[in-house]
């Protein structure tokens, strides 16, 4: 049983908290918000504001503040200030175990993180403690359902003493769970990756459902059997590497033929107009950049013959 201290301690940080304390962990919470913390007091919890908290010696700290988007860009202030009350308390440790949960641009762990970590305790990552990012899947309807029973548990680890520790965790709880160990760097790029594919398959039907609106027909009907004929959505190995030919007989002729008949409705199809722009980029530079496809004058390979009409 470890001693876990949970930096912001909103949805991801209870869920994480509570889920832990399930699994027989000793939970110490700790949120800069007083309503927070008198809830969560009120529910019998240990629950300290950031400065308190400097003095509570714990095993392991999980960090999930709030990286919200202002104007259309990221703030990790709070990020920053989790970290600096994260490294007051490295020097309680005997090797302190950091776990950033909350969704930072790729690059964030390694530039940002850990070189504030070294500067504010003066101790050095590898040496006098660790740093895991751990990114949270979870639906905030069933937050700690979710938690419990994970698809898939993602640890950015650079150190070995780090990823033991967070493995153990794991193992201890879920030894069935798959574990996808990677650097920082990709961790972060997979919760990235993870929600823009949910993003991107919302928008993808949206837009076929406007087009099915304009067509007088049900784009609920279309895609409900659509989920169930296109290999994209029953194969999960399917579409899932870059660079792969997006050609064959049908892809880029049929893509190209919907997208002019959909203009022809007045529709503006801008993802669908994406798809055809995106492949073909992607088409002439990996041509381009296959050094065999160069050594034996292989030219780059245009979408199935199939001309994209020009934007309106
Ligand atoms: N909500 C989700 O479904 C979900 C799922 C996966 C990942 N995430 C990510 O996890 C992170 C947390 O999300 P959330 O939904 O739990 O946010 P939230 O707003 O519910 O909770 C964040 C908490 O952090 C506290 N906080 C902010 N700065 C602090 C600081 N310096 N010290 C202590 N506490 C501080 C806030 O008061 C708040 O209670 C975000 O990066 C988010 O993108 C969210």
């Amino acid at each position: 049983m470890a001693t876990i201290a949970i930096i912001g301690s909103g949805v991801v940080g209870q869920a994480t908290g509570r889920g832990l304390a399930e699994w027989g962990h000793d939970i110490v919470f700790c949120d800069r918000d007083a309503a927070v913390l008198a809830t969560l007091r009120e529910r019998g919890e240990r629950a300290f504001a950031p400065d308190e908290l400097e003095r509570v010696h714990t095993d392991l700290t999980f960090v999930s503040v709030s990286t919200p988007t202002v104007d259309g860009h990221i703030h990790i202030d709070a990020l920053r200030a989790a970290a600096r009350t994260a490294a007051r308390r490295l020097a309680l440790g005997e090797y302190p175990v950091i776990v950033m949960r909350s969704t930072a641009p790729p690059g964030t762990t390694a530039n940002i993180t850990i070189p504030l970590l070294e500067e504010e305790s003066g101790l050095t990552f590898g040496r006098d403690f660790s740093v895991c990012y751990n990114p949270e899947f979870l639906r905030e309807a069933c937050a700690l359902e979710d938690f419990l029973k994970p698809w898939l548990v993602v640890i950015g680890a650079e150190d070995e003493r780090g990823l033991a520790a967070l493995r153990a965790l794991y193992a201890a709880a879920l030894p069935d769970v798959e574990v996808v160990v990677t650097d920082f760097t990709t961790a972060e790029m997979i919760k990235y990756a993870s929600n823009l594919l949910n993003a991107t398959k919302i928008s993808f039907t949206n837009e076929l459902w406007l087009a099915c609106r304009r067509l007088g027909i049900d784009g609920n009907e279309v895609m409900a059997a659509a989920a169930q004929s296109a290999e994209a959505s029953w194969n999960p190995a399917y579409g899932i590497k870059g660079g792969y030919p997006y050609g064959g007989a049908c892809l880029p002729k049929d893509t190209v033929a919907f997208y002019a008949f959909a203009r022809s409705l007045g529709l503006s199809m801008e993802l669908l107009r994406s798809v055809i722009d995106v492949n073909e980029r992607v088409a002439e530079l990996v041509q381009w950049e296959s050094p065999l496809a160069r050594q034996r004058g292989i030219a780059p390979v245009r979408t199935g013959g199939a001309t994209a009409p020009a934007r309106a």
